[in-house]
């Protein structure tokens, strides 16, 4: 389905999976995914993970609502109920996201509280049930986000052992962050830069199930390293990188999914992103929620840390708006 959304969007040839932007709590929220896509047309976004309690039981509205020009977008999901994922699911197809992808990467404790997140790779019949469940509830497709391993459960064996009772239950499409977690142990922070990358690991699991999709996720900076990975792999998904430099992103269209069109400049884009800022502002948002995702706009040009500076002090003052933008803009050279 997204496949088919997709290439009629954009009459593409390349999966959607082949480049996208990592989901990110508390980052990759609606505002930020706004701005990213005025970046790239082509790029699969993300949501931040969002548990089944907090949709079952709280706002739906607020956590899944969002803009229809951010498509294509997949909404993660935080959950380890088969029957709670499966309802989320639906509720995720019904406000018209184009892809569900289920959370078994995620260390951290209150996480693994909940039983699920990372921890769930030990329990591949678990995750075969879930996903099960949410495919029979959806049409669109429903993927997984895992880890190479975790704890002491990092044998390629049991690796494949889980992708393989995942992919029987209908996951098509696994995105690996390429190195294990440690459950206990490291911060969620620390799980992200600790345990080595190993590329290699998710480039043979490629060779053992060409037939799925294999998306690799872990410490990609460049579009260069990307282009790269991609000569084996289905897809790449870059996190940190994006969210600290997104003007990368700018280049995604071009570089990587071969679309013509010209390449936005950084000014226009603080132009384009206008109209969307004053309907925020009119709703009631304040501006800081927007503009703290476009403080590495300009990284690497004269000027940034100034544009950085105006932006993180005068942003999230009470009633601050276009203006305070436009006054940052002028630092830059
Ligand atoms: C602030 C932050 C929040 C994150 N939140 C999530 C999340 O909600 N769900 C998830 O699957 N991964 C989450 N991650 C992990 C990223 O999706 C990604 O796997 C990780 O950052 C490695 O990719 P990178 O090296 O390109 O950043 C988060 C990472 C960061 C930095």
């Amino acid at each position: 389905m997204l496949e088919a959304v997709y290439n009629k969007k954009y009459t593409r040839k390349y999966s959607p999976h082949r480049f996208s932007v990592a989901p990110m709590l508390d980052w990759t929220d609606r505002h930020c995914r706004y701005f990213h896509r005025l970046l790239s047309s082509h790029a699969l976004l993300y949501t931040e993970m969002v548990t089944t309690g907090a949709i079952l039981h709280g706002n739906q509205q607020r956590h899944l609502q969002f803009n229809p020009a951010e498509h294509p977008l997949a909404l993660q999901l935080g959950g380890s109920d088969p029957a709670d994922l499966a309802l989320c699911a639906k509720i995720g197809a019904d406000f018209g996201y184009d892809e569900i992808n289920l959370n078994v990467g995620c260390p951290s404790d209150r996480v693994q509280n909940g039983r699920f997140g990372a921890c769930l790779m030990a329990q591949p019949e678990l995750v075969a049930d879930c996903v099960a469940e949410m495919r029979q509830a959806v049409q669109i497709p429903v993927t997984v986000k895992s880890r190479i391993g975790i704890d002491d459960m990092d044998s390629y064996q049991e690796l494949t052992n889980f992708i393989a009772q995942v992919a029987a239950a209908g996951c098509e499409t696994f995105i690996v962050h390429a190195r294990k977690a440690w459950l206990s142990g490291l911060s969620p922070k620390q799980n992200r830069d600790i345990p080595p990358l190993r590329y290699d690991v998710v480039q043979q699991l490629k060779q053992d199930f060409p037939q799925l999709a294999i998306v690799i996720n872990g410490g990609i900076l460049t579009l260069e390293a990307a282009q790269e990975l991609l000569q084996e792999l289905d897809g790449v998904m870059l996190g940190r990188e994006i969210y600290h430099n997104p003007y990368l992103l700018a280049q995604v269209d071009a570089q990587i999914f071969n679309a013509a069109g010209p390449l936005k400049s950084r000014h226009e884009i603080v132009l384009a992103l206008q109209p969307y800022i004053e309907q925020q502002l009119q709703v009631g948002e304040r501006l800081n929620s927007i503009t703290r995702h476009m403080l590495g706009l300009f990284h690497g040009v004269d000027g940034a840390r100034l544009w950085r500076r105006h932006l993180s002090e005068n942003a999230n003052k009470k009633g601050a708006d276009q203006r305070v933008l436009m006054q940052a803009l002028e630092f830059i050279a």
